[in-house]
Formats: C-alpha cells, structure tokens, sequence
C-alpha cells in the first residue's frame, strides 16, 4: 500500500472517531436530567414525597433516589422507581437516556401507552413494568432493544398479539406477560429463544400454546 492510501485511511479513522465523539457530545449527564425532569413534570400523584422534593436540581442527578449512574461514564445506567406508589405516564424523553440498562417501574400505577423513543434505549438489559396500568399493543419497537435478557410485563392491560419482532431477541432469559388481556397466537419464532429460561403467559387470551415451545431446551418453568 502507497502512503499517500495510508494517509486516506489514517485521516479517515481521525474522521470517525471525531464523529463519533460529537455524536458523545451532544448527549450527557445534563440530558439524562432533562429526560428525568421530564417523566417527574408527569407525575400526577406521589403520596410517599419519593420523587416530587428528593429529583431537585440543587443535587447531582446521580444521587436521586432510584437512579443509578454508571462508574465509568458518568451516566444514568439503571432507574428503579419500584413500589414507590407512583401514579404517571411516560414521556419520550425517557428515550434519551441512552446509556440505560435497567428500567424497572414495578407496582406503581404507570398508565397510557409506551412512547416509541424507548425503543432508542439500545443497551437495555431488563425492562420490569409489573403491576401497573399500562394499556394497548406491545410495540414491535421492542424487537431493537437487542440486548434485552428479562421483559416483565404482567399485570397490565396490553392488548393484541405478541408481536414477532420480540422474538428476533436471541439474549431473552426471561419473559412474563401473565395478566394482561393479550391475544391472537403465540408465534412459531418463540423456538428461535434458545435462552429462554422463564416464560409466562398465564391469564390472557391466546389461542393456543404452540408444541415448539416444549423444545426450548433451556426452559425451567412454563406457565
Ligand atoms: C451537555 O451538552 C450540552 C449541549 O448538548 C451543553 O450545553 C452542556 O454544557 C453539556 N453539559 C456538560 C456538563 O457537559
Ligand atoms: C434523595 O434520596 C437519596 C436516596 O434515598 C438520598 O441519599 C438523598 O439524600 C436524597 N436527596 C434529597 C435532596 O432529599
Ligand atoms: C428495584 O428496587 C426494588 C425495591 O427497592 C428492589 O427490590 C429491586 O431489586 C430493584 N430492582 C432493580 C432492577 O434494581
Ligand atoms: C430528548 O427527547 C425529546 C423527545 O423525544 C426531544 O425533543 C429532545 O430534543 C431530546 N434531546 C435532549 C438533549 O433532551
Ligand atoms: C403491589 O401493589 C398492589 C396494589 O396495586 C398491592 O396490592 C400489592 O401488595 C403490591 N405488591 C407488593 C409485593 O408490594
Ligand atoms: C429480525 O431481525 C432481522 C435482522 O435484523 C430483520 O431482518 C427482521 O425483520 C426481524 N424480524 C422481525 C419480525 O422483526
Ligand atoms: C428465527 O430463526 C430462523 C433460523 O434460525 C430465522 O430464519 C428467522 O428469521 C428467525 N426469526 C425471527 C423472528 O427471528
Ligand atoms: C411474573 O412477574 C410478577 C411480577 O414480578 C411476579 O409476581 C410473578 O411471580 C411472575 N410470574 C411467575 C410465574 O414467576
């Protein structure tokens, strides 16, 4: 190779890592806040004063409760609002913490549907929204959050079908969708889930439990 080809490939690495620095830039611990900020401006009803004085300004945002920051970039890697009576929606905004992975909302009372910009959440590893209000289909946006290993949905009110884009998921360990009024079939793919350890599905109203789900060798419990 000429120098003048390793001069192009050197200037074009500089090129991209400068990019994808800028693409770093324009999103830091200030957007994590907004995002924050903007599922508090939301809640409707916190009888226990978890959120409403404890999410201030005046403090790091990596000290509020139910936030946790990652060590080593400084960004909010898991909210945990568990059983902290909540009543609220979620806002897009939420789609901007993009270093989360861990997104836990269990036994609250979160309701409406999901916004489409959590589908931008590309490092989430665990979504648990048991035991709240949320209601329509389960978005098929699901199916890009590729690193996704436990999705708790029971006891909510979702609707339709399973969508098939949850079963391009390869790294699903657990899934529990007990308690919601889903329907239609459960699709074949299911089988492409060879880490399925857990599934769920009790208390809906599916149609009929495919044979291919007995052919997940790693399932330890069915229901
Ligand atoms: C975060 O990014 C915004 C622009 O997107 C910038 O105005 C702000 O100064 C940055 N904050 C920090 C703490 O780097
Ligand atoms: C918010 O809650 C956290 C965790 O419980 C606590 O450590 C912190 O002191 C609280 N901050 C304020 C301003 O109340
Ligand atoms: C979330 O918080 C609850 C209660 O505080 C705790 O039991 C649970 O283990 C936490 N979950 C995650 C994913 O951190
Ligand atoms: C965050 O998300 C919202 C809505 O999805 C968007 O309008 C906003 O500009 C985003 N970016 C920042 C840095 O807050
Ligand atoms: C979850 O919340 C419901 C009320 O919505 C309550 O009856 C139940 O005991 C809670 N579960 C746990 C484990 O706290
Ligand atoms: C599964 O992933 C493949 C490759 O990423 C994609 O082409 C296909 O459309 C996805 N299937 C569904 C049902 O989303
Ligand atoms: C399931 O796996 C098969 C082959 O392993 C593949 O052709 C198919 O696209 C996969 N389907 C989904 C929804 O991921
Ligand atoms: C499904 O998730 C709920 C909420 O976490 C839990 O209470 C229930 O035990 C799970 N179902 C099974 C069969 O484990």
């Amino acid at each position: 190779m000429g120098r003048i080809t390793w001069f192009f490939l050197v200037y074009c690495c500089c090129c991209m890592a400068s990019l994808s620095m800028a693409a770093h830039s324009n999103s830091n611990l200030t957007t994590d806040q907004s995002a924050l900020l903007a599922l508090k401006a939301r809640i409707t009803s916190d009888p226990h004063n978890m959120i409403l004085t404890n999410w201030s300004t005046t403090t790091p945002v990596c000290n509020w409760v139910g936030v946790t920051c990652a060590a080593r970039h400084f960004r909010v890697s898991v909210l945990n609002l568990s059983y902290m009576g909540l009543t609220s929606t979620i806002p897009p905004e939420l789609g901007n913490l993009s270093f989360l992975v861990g997104l836990s909302l269990k036994n609250n009372s979160f309701h409406g549907t999901l916004p489409p910009q959590l589908g931008h959440l590309r490092r989430l590893k665990l979504i648990h929204f048991s035991s709240n209000n949320f209601m329509g289909v389960i978005p098929s946006w699901f199916g890009s959050l590729s690193k996704l290993e436990t999705f708790v949905l029971y006891g909510n009110q979702f609707s339709g079908p399973i969508p098939a884009a949850i079963f391009n998921l390869s790294g699903l360990e657990v899934i529990n969708l007990s308690y919601n009024q889903l329907s239609g079939s459960i699709p074949r793919e299911i089988r492409n889930l060879t880490k399925l350890k857990e599934l769920y599905l009790d208390h809906n109203n599916f149609k009929e439990i495919p044979n291919e789900i007995g052919s997940l060798d790693q399932l330890e419990r069915t229901t």
